[in-house]
């Protein structure tokens, strides 16, 4: 397969015709693989949590799943799993693993993550988007699902990222720089590449009417100002435990409303994918009448 360097350096035109062209080349691809970002343009909403739980729960059942900690020098999805920590990413990206070796594997979940201040990672001029790109690219006909958990902020990697991708998950919380931030970065997605459509997961909520509130916000901003559709996904309510509790709480137990709200998130996305790859793409239908049926 053609790797995404390989078209970018055939590329002479302006930065943005390069991203455009690939993002045009995925639309255009017949892809079983649907690639989406966990993002939100704010640090500290939960993206990272709800990547993991999302990806966690949807390779239980039976979707091969890929994150990929896009937080490259600062990465969180191993500390939150209580895993070493490692600066394989870095050897990857510098060729001295192979991307095989660099995995975290949890039967169909699999995890690149990414590092924690290192050095050579941070003297590198590496692109790293371009090189998360690539490795999409080589690696999806293995998953049913990518996901990249984004950095926080309005970077260059953190819209190319979100653009390339075939959705974009906004976590937003009631908290109104959340909400700005969020539009914000939607705002820049449409005007530099056109993108119209985002999902929304609110998380951290204290009421369902604080939960009403956002949705409503979040959707009729977007589609007044930006002619964009919000499509919604759920919501996770803050929770009142400690934090040292969290993970665990979220990723291992399962008896509990949260866990249930997660399924109904879940549901709501495979259900659109299902009535989407219905009628557009060769998904394996199998996969959604079988296995996604049981908690509907
Ligand atoms: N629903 C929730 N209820 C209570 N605490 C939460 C909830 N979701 C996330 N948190 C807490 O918020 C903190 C930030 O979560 P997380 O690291 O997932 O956010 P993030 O958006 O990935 O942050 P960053 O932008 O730094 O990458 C964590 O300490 C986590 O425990
Ligand atoms: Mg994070």
């Amino acid at each position: 397969m053609e790797k995404a360097s390989e078209w970018l350096l055939s590329f002479n035109s302006q930065e943005s015709d390069h991203v455009n062209y690939l993002i045009n080349q995925r639309k255009n691809k017949f892809n079983k693989t649907i690639t989406a970002s966990i993002t939100g343009g704010k640090g500290g909403v939960g993206k990272t949590s709800i990547s993991l739980k999302l990806s966690k729960e949807l390779s239980k059942l039976g979707f091969k799943v890929l994150l990929i900690d896009c937080d490259s020098n600062l990465s969180n999805t191993a500390i939150k799993l209580g895993l070493p920590l490692n600066n394989t990413f870095y050897s990857l990206v510098s060729s001295h693993k192979s991307f095989d070796e660099c995995l975290y594997k949890e039967n169909n979940f699999h995890l690149l993550s990414a590092c924690n201040g290192n050095l050579d990672l941070f003297d590198s001029s590496l692109n790293l988007e371009e090189i998360i790109i690539d490795i999409i690219s080589t690696h999806e006909q293995t998953y049913d699902f990518i996901f990249l958990d984004c950095p926080a902020g309005l970077t260059k990697e953190a819209l190319t990222l979100n653009a390339y991708c075939d959705h974009r998950l906004f976590v937003v919380t009631p908290d109104r720089s959340s909400i700005t931030d969020s539009y914000s970065l939607m705002k820049v997605l449409k005007h530099k590449y056109g993108i119209n459509e985002n999902h929304l997961i609110v998380n951290m909520y204290q009421s369902h009417k604080q939960y009403e509130q956002v949705v409503k916000t979040m959707s009729e901003t977007v589609e007044s100002f930006l002619a964009g559709r919000t499509l919604i996904l759920g919501g996770v309510e803050k929770l009142d435990i400690m934090q040292s509790r969290f993970d665990q709480f979220l990723l291992e137990e399962e008896n509990n409303s949260t866990h249930k709200n997660f399924l109904k998130i879940i549901k709501k996305y495979t259900d659109e994918l299902f009535r989407n790859f219905n009628t557009q793409k060769s998904f394996e239908k199998s996969k959604f009448e079988h296995e996604v049926q049981p908690f509907c």
